[in-house]
């Protein structure tokens, strides 16, 4: 085998241009065939014109060709014209054996690969009159994945029409991809040089279309609307296409709907489903979901390309790259991790809460200070008598009692400035216990929760353990081999749970983080741990934990790829994406909430029946029901416990008291 290149005409722009000039080897077949080829060859006129029509700005070409006597004049006409992004030459001898061609047509595909890396878009020409190289080339070009979205391939060659038919119709490379034909007449009498492709899909299902006919006189002359190299996914007319998911709620998953009659039926409802459908109705296929199973099944399907796609959004990880491709991105990556929320616990310190430490300490500074001025003025004003100490505890008394709205006897304040200085005092004691009163009943109604863990850091932080289930595995051996602290920390705390009941059981008993994709979980709560109220234990954290994205599988180097692409960027241009899975949760939220009316009225009219001495019952389970909440022994700790600190001090304060008059009258 040899390769030949051309360099572009704009001289050596391309790195690879000088790399591939390494193979600039001519074999000895080259010079010999040359001398056949002589004077009057149409042939690759017509090949040029088909290319010269078809080629896009930057575009390349790589030649594969087994090293025929035509195939050297094509060689010659293309290095004579050149193209933008280059010409490169790969021969492989034809006249091996089928095993030997496979082999040598996959090493010259390897190499043609990193020209078509290094080029912008290539066009991949195969010359050879060889009905065995052609069907070898088709699947060695499968195999070595030479022929992706991108890329259109033209075979030219010169067949008989039912072996171009067969050739085209079976292999996928020519059937699937962006390929043509162009068959050489077979005789001089001829002029004929005809232009086909196959097209997948169309009103009567696969066919093969004559696109356009070249002759010496007239040129290329088109046989239909048929352009060149045809679009062949732009509609499927009807076609059934195999899709494989594990149905994962709330993108994919088979709900059933009551019809008026009062029959059910099943259908699949899901996010993914909805983008799924809207793509089927504007590309007229018929989805046709192939039997649910397992994730290794629906991987091997797809790598298979047994199935179309998997319409089912799959975090990006590089050991999934290698197995097939993705779809443009869809969304972040969406793990998250759900935990009960955090219970208050009953703290004595609520009677504290409602004012600052700032305002507590003024409030305590002003109680000291205005009674040292009140008597300070009345002792200037000498009115104090003989009872001095009781009318200063008096005083003492008044103003503290005043600011917890006890009424003062009034007695003792007839001078202006005592006056100005109680009234003053009462007005600071109003506004003060005003504003604490109605913040302790705020207080004490909605309580302040502690902080919950929102992100991965946080959770990390609260030192709690992590479970996951089966399906996160991929995710936990990925933490386990990061170099991130915080998901090798993550790892080390995960243990595996058999499903979503479990994990999240545990996260209400044991406090433990359920790690999961965040939807599902949203959902799976909704759905099973989620009152008729409305009120849950559990909260699903904020943060998607892993910093990827979002696709759907679909089979490596598949040529539908960018219409699928089209499709989803259109969606999100639109904000369809978020709509479709807000509109899936409400759905499910409503759907969670009629079941379980449904359950506690059922539940209800059985009791009913049963007797009517639960009544009472009944009635105190409906008033928690209804959301009714009484404040509870947490909120009013605080003032027990001061009651009772109040009664522990004053029986100390006694026993002193006590000791001190038996002291006294010893
Ligand atoms: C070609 O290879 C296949 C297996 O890849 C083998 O079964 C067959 O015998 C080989 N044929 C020749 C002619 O070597
Ligand atoms: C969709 O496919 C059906 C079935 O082949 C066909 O009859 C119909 O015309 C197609 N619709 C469009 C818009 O092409
Ligand atoms: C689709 O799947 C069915 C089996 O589920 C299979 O018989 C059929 O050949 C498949 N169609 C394509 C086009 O792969």
């Amino acid at each position: 085998m040899s390769a030949w290149c051309k360099k572009p005409r704009d001289g050596g722009r391309k790195w690879w241009m000088k790399e591939i000039s390494l193979w600039f080897i001519f074999t000895a077949s080259v010079a010999h065939a040359s001398q056949t080829a002589a004077c009057e060859d149409f042939r690759p006129r017509a090949a040029s014109a088909v290319l010269e029509r078809a080629s896009q700005p930057r575009s390349s070409f790589i030649l594969i060709t087994d090293g025929s006597a035509f195939s050297i004049s094509l060689t010659k006409d293309l290095g004579e014209r050149g193209a933008p992004g280059g010409v490169s030459v790969l021969t492989v001898a034809g006249d091996a054996s089928a095993n030997q061609t496979r082999i040598n047509l996959l090493g010259v595909i390897q190499i043609g690969r990193q020209i078509q890396k290094a080029s912008w878009r290539s066009t991949v020409v195969v010359a050879s009159s060889d009905l065995l190289f052609l069907t070898v080339f088709a699947e060695a070009a499968d195999e070595g994945r030479l022929v992706g979205s991108e890329t259109r391939v033209l075979v030219v060659t010169s067949l008989a029409l039912p072996e171009v038919r067969s050739l085209l119709g079976q292999s996928w490379v020519f059937s699937m991809c962006n390929a043509m034909l162009l068959n050489l007449p077979r005789d001089a009498a001829d002029s004929r040089h005809n232009l086909f492709a196959h097209l997948p899909y169309g009103p009567t299902g696969p066919h093969l279309s004559r696109v356009a006919s070249w002759t010496s006189a007239s040129g290329l002359k088109f046989k239909s609307e048929v352009p060149l190299f045809p679009p062949k996914f732009d509609n499927f007319y009807g076609a059934p296409l195999n899709m494989t998911v594990h149905p994962f709620p709330p993108y994919w998953m088979e709900v059933e709907s009551g019809r008026p009659d009062g029959s059910t039926v099943k259908r699949i409802a899901g996010r993914d489903y909805t983008m799924l459908e809207t793509m089927a109705q504007a590309l007229n296929f018929t989805i046709s979901v192939m039997p649910d199973a397992d994730w290794e099944e629906v991987i091997l399907r797809v790598e298979q390309r047994r199935a179309f796609m998997s319409p089912m959004k799959l975090a990006i990880m590089p050991h999934l790259l290698k197995l097939y491709d993705f779809t443009t991105v869809i969304e972040p990556a969406t793990l998250g991790f759900s935990m009960a929320k955090p219970t208050l616990k009953p703290r004595w310190q609520s009677l504290y809460y409602p004012l600052t430490d700032g305002v507590w300490a003024s409030i305590l500074a002003v109680l000291a200070l205005v009674p040292v001025a009140l008597i300070l003025i009345t002792k200037a004003g000498a009115r104090m008598g003989s009872q001095s100490i009781r009318s200063m505890q008096r005083l003492v008394l008044e103003v503290a009692g005043s600011l917890v709205s006890q009424s003062s006897s009034g007695r003792g304040y007839d001078t202006s400035s005592t006056q100005v200085l109680l009234a003053t005092w009462l007005i600071f004691s109003f506004i003060v216990s005003t504003a604490y009163r109605g913040n302790l009943t705020a207080f004490l109604t909605i309580p302040k929760y502690p902080d919950r863990p929102e992100t991965l850091e946080q959770f990390i932080r609260t030192g709690a353990k992590a479970t996951y289930p089966p399906d996160v595995v991929d995710f936990y051996n990925n933490f386990k081999k990061s170099d991130s602290y915080l998901y090798t920390t993550l790892a080390s705390r995960m243990t595996l749970v058999p499903n979503f009941q479990v994990g999240l059981q545990e996260a209400i008993d044991l406090g433990q983080g359920y790690f999961y994709e965040r939807m599902s979980l949203k959902l799976a709560i909704e759905e099973h741990f989620t009152s008729a109220d409305g009120s849950t234990r559990l909260y699903v954290a904020g943060q998607n934990i892993l910093p990827a994205y979002c696709a759907w599988p679909i089979p490596w180097g598949v040529p539908y790829k960018e219409k699928l692409n089209q499709f989803i960027m259109a969606f999100q241009a639109a904000g369809l994406i978020e709509k479709w899975t807000e509109d899936i949760l409400k759905e499910a939220r409503q759907e969670s909430t009629a079941k379980q009316r449904r359950n506690a009225n059922r539940k209800k009219e059985v009791q009913g029946t049963a007797s009517d001495e639960t009544d009472s019952d009944d009635d105190s389970e409906d008033s928690s029901s209804q959301g009714i909440m009484a404040l509870t022994l947490t909120h009013l700790q605080g003032p027990i416990f001061l009651l009772l600190l109040g009664l522990l001090v004053s029986s100390l304060v006694f026993c002193v008291e006590i000791l001190a008059s038996w002291i006294l009258k010893k």
